[in-house]
């Protein structure tokens, strides 16, 4: 069991530096989550990760459906896969909703002005529209607002954490795949690729 704990401990390692290095893929991740009966997926940043118990994170828009999902149902799943490494890397989570507390208050502080404007959008995410608009303030598509007006939209800015329940790893090898669970008490045991 030593050496699946001894992948796992680098697969967390990758986790780690995806956060802040956008060429490894692990900096994205697709987050499914339910919309009544029916899983809706879609691609977010990962913005965070910590460790014992093992949590990652993103930041959202609060009027998106992906949240008000997971208001109504906090169990959902986030997917990596790292094509050239050939490693995918399933959790099964809770969401945890941070919105105008303390830890939002925070993050939203560590957030580039860049970033800031995407919350700054007059419409709600997935809303239709009767003609294209970029969802940000016009007068910034080639800049990035003050300070002072980014903070306009901190009130559609959400921060989510995910606690991990379980997570599974799968290896791909030519002669014969790895896969493995590790549950959120640190058992680890292989299952059939
Ligand atoms: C590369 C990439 C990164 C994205 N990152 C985020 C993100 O961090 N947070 C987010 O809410 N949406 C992000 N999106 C947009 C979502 O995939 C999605 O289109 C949008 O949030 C609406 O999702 P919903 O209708 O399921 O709520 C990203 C999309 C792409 C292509």
């Amino acid at each position: 069991m030593s050496e699946i704990n001894n992948i796992y401990q680098k697969e967390l390692e990758y986790l780690e530096d995806g956060i802040k290095n956008s060429t490894n893929p692990y900096h994205t991740f697709t987050l499914s989550s339910l919309n009544g009966k029916s899983p809706e997926s879609r691609t977010v940043v990962l913005r965070g990760v910590s460790f014992n118990p093992l949590r990652i994170y993103f930041n959202a828009d609060y009027r998106s459906p992906k949240i008000r999902e997971l208001t109504k149902n906090d169990a959902c799943s986030a997917l990596f896969y790292d094509k050239s490494r050939k490693v995918q890397l399933r959790f099964k989570c809770k969401a945890l909703l941070h919105y105008q507390n303390d830890i939002a208050k925070e993050i939203w502080n560590n957030t580039a002005l860049q970033s800031r404007k995407c919350y700054m959008g007059p419409h709600p995410p997935s809303k239709v529209l009767n003609e294209w608009h970029p969802n940000i303030p016009l007068e910034y598509t080639k800049t990035d607002p003050d300070e002072e007006h980014s903070k306009e939209g901190y009130i559609n800015f959400i921060h989510v954490e995910l606690e991990i329940i379980q997570a599974d790893l799968l290896q791909l090898h030519h002669d014969g795949h790895k896969r493995f669970k590790v549950t959120n008490e640190n058992k680890l045991f292989f299952v059939s690729p």
